[in-house]
């Protein structure tokens, strides 16, 4: 089967088992649609992938919004990623029949940020996500209305990148807007550790 466009560069595989849930990819900076597939199909066996590349060329390596420097993003350009990402998603899950009530992004890094972004600017997109190494990606123009969606947050208690006090502002955001949230350390810096996919994966079991 050719691959359509849909506005991104991606790799869909569809659920083994008929699962309803589809996990939504999004790579670090550098990556593509290829980087996360496996890790997906370990953390949640049967459901559907959905694996964008980023837009955003950085020196050649791919990402899914601008910074102007490292940890300081072009906001402009990120809201409008942002909703052109979150239009992907309904147009995928037209196009290959999923369940748009059981979308859960997977995010590293700049992956993360743009998940974290979506929750906070189109919270209707995403049932929750999963944020490896996130930042806070902005401040929502008003409280998204959260209620009934989850986040898991894995922070390096040695991350270089990651200001210490961003993912407790960030799961701050996402508690007001009614989110539930589950924010742990890992004993880890910004790379990603056997302890962040198995607690993904004990999280994500609930789905
Ligand atoms: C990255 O390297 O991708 C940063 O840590 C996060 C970002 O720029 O979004």
């Amino acid at each position: 089967m050719t691959t359509p466009d849909l506005g991104f560069i991606h790799r869909f595989v569809p659920s083994p088992s008929g699962s309803k849930t589809t996990l939504l990819l999004l790579h670090g900076t550098g990556g593509d649609e290829n980087d996360l597939l496996e890790i997906g199909e370990s953390l949640l066996p049967g459901a559907s992938l959905l694996s964008p590349r980023g837009k955003v060329l950085e020196g050649g390596m791919p990402r899914f919004f601008r910074r102007l420097a490292e940890g300081v993003f072009d906001l402009e350009d990120l809201k409008l990623r942002t909703h052109e990402l979150a239009k992907f998603v309904v147009d995928a899950c037209a196009h290959y029949k999923l369940d748009r009530d059981r979308v859960i992004a997977v995010g590293f890094s700049n992956g993360a940020n743009i998940a974290a972004s979506m929750m906070l600017l189109t919270p209707q997109t995403l049932r929750g996500g999963v944020l490896m190494r996130a930042m806070v990606p902005l401040e929502p123009p008003s409280t998204p209305d959260l209620k009934g969606r989850n986040a898991l947050i894995l922070s390096g208690e040695a991350d270089p990148i990651v200001p210490r006090d961003q993912p407790e502002q960030l799961a701050r955001m996402l508690r007001a807007g009614g989110a539930t949230v589950d924010l742990k350390w890992q004993r880890a810096g910004h790379g990603l550790t056997q302890e962040d996919l198995r607690d993904a994966h004990g999280w994500l079991s609930q789905f």
